[in-house]
């Protein structure tokens, strides 16, 4: 069987980059080419090269703003690792119309809210001081949109009285390590149908 390649693109601490690479093995229809970060420091980086899967970094911050000039040279690892699918997981920059559209119905993002509800940043904090009584993690097909296209999971995750941001957002995580690895095996076999966790 000739497995699907992912390339999985992140900028900090890469715990949901670890869930999808540790989830593709045995059986499983796609294994990891590439972990591409913006950010040298990212810890995930390390992960990354722990587990044998080879890593890149663009540093996004030499290009003062410049998304297509910086976009440029975030292709290029790409363009050699030949991804079919590209894992958005954690990585924070913005990607725009035109580089989206090079990887159209073949790129994930996973987002901590339950979409469309709380696009952006501050996911958790402004879900409790809504008053929100649950929460959770959306995977999510990129579009040139923000934190928007199709739908292709969720994870609800109920908020207690005594959540904090922190709090909340740990055991959203949890769910996202879970969420992620299962949305990604359907799509590299062919099957968008969400999935609704728990
Ligand atoms: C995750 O909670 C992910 O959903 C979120 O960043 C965190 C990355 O953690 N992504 C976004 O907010 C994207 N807008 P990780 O580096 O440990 O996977």
């Amino acid at each position: 069987m000739s497995h699907k390649r992912v390339a999985i693109l992140i900028s900090g601490g890469g715990s949901n980059m670890v869930s999808l690479v540790d989830s593709m093995t045995k059986d499983h229809p796609a294994r990891p080419c590439l972990v591409l970060s913006n950010d040298a420091q990212a810890g995930g980086l390390k992960k990354a090269a722990d587990r044998g899967i080879p890593t890149a970094v663009v540093d996004h911050r030499p290009f003062k703003g410049d998304r297509s000039a910086f976009e440029a040279e975030l292709l290029k690892p790409l363009q050699e690792a030949q991804p079919d699918i590209v894992c958005l997981a954690g990585f924070m920059r913005v990607l725009t119309a035109d580089f989206v559209s090079r990887f159209q119905g073949r790129m994930l993002n996973i987002h901590p809210s339950l979409l469309p509800k709380y696009k952006g940043l501050n996911t958790h904090a402004r879900a409790i001081q809504a008053g929100d009584s649950e929460h959770g993690c959306s995977v999510h097909e990129v579009t040139a949109a923000l934190d928007d296209g199709p739908i292709l999971g969720q994870a609800r995750v109920p908020i207690q009285a005594d959540d904090t941001p922190e709090s909340l957002a740990a055991r959203v995580l949890a769910w996202e390590h879970k969420l992620y690895p299962e949305v990604l095996r359907r799509f590299a076999e062919g099957n968008r149908s969400p999935v609704l966790l728990p």
